[in-house]
């Protein structure tokens, strides 16, 4: 699913990052560039990074 529509980057890609050692979702966004635009999809990208690092 599309989590950041403004990079086109979807859940699975964060999650992959995540899985790759990035821990937080600055780093997420240094990465990919989610949340870097309208900023819109921060709350939820964020969710997902937290998620993903108690799934570790
Ligand atoms: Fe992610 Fe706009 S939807 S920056």
């Amino acid at each position: 699913m599309y989590v950041c529509l403004c990079k086109g980057i979807t859940d699975t890609q964060i999650r992959a990052a995540v899985q790759d050692g990035a821990s937080s979702l600055r780093e997420v966004n240094r990465n990919l560039g989610v949340a870097s635009q309208c900023g819109k999809c921060g709350i939820m990208a964020k969710e997902i990074v937290q998620e993903s690092l108690n799934d570790l």
